[in-house]
């Protein structure tokens, strides 16, 4: 099969036309934490943020993701991981389209953070921490989720019957607690900003 697909990504566009087109340096954001840790929340914010200061960026995010082109996977920490592949070869292409990124999934494994790192390259990949603890996540449970899976009524809900790794080293950690939104948005704009404008 694959010595009959002839990729035509050389006689294209350059990355780089595309990012001074837009006025920026694409990059990936990759959101990890909790269900209900405020990842996705966190990062509607940002882009809304970004597109305010003139940048141009799009939230991928787990319960859109999960209706359209993944809405054949579930759970299983097989399934985790290729919900996470193909986000990250999505993501990829979108990098090369000179967009900043934001990525809001659980990915909850070191192994997992590490393949979606892979796929789209190592210096384009930052991972935000959004360091919720399980508790916290747990009495908002804005989904009613938690609760379905204290009762056993949804099997491996990451946190409770299914792992969470956090990450060791990440490039950015947010410490929600006592955080509003806006704050954390911030926060992690005042991070984001010197990375993806143009020098
Ligand atoms: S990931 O583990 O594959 O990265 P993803 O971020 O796409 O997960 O999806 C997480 C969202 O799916 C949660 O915020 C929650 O709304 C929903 N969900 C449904 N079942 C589960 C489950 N068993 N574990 C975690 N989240 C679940």
């Amino acid at each position: 099969m694959k010595e009959n697909i002839h990729p035509i990504f050389n006689k294209l566009l350059k990355r780089e036309e595309r990012e001074d087109r837009l006025g920026q340096k694409s990059k990936v954001v990759w959101f990890t934490g909790l269900s209900g840790s405020g990842k996705s929340t966190i990062a509607e914010g940002l882009e809304k943020k970004l597109f305010q200061e003139g940048f141009f960026a799009q939230v991928l995010d787990g319960d859109n993701i999960r209706t359209g082109i993944n809405n054949n996977l579930g759970f299983s920490l097989e399934d985790r991981r290729e919900n996470i592949r193909r986000i990250s070869e999505v993501s990829k292409l979108y990098l090369n389209s000179g967009i900043i990124t934001l990525c809001s999934f659980i990915s909850p494994t070191i192994e997992i953070r590490k393949f979606a790192k892979t796929i789209i390259g190592e210096k384009d990949f930052i991972d935000i921490y959004i360091n919720t603890p399980l508790d916290i996540c747990e009495a908002r449970d804005v989904k009613g989720l938690y609760k379905k899976a204290r009762k056993g009524e949804i099997k491996g809900f990451t946190g409770i019957d299914s792992p969470y790794e956090a990450p060791i080293n990440p490039s950015y950690e947010l410490k929600t607690e006592e955080l509003s939104v806006e704050k954390s948005v911030e926060k992690i704009y005042d991070f984001i900003k010197p990375i993806v404008q143009l020098k």
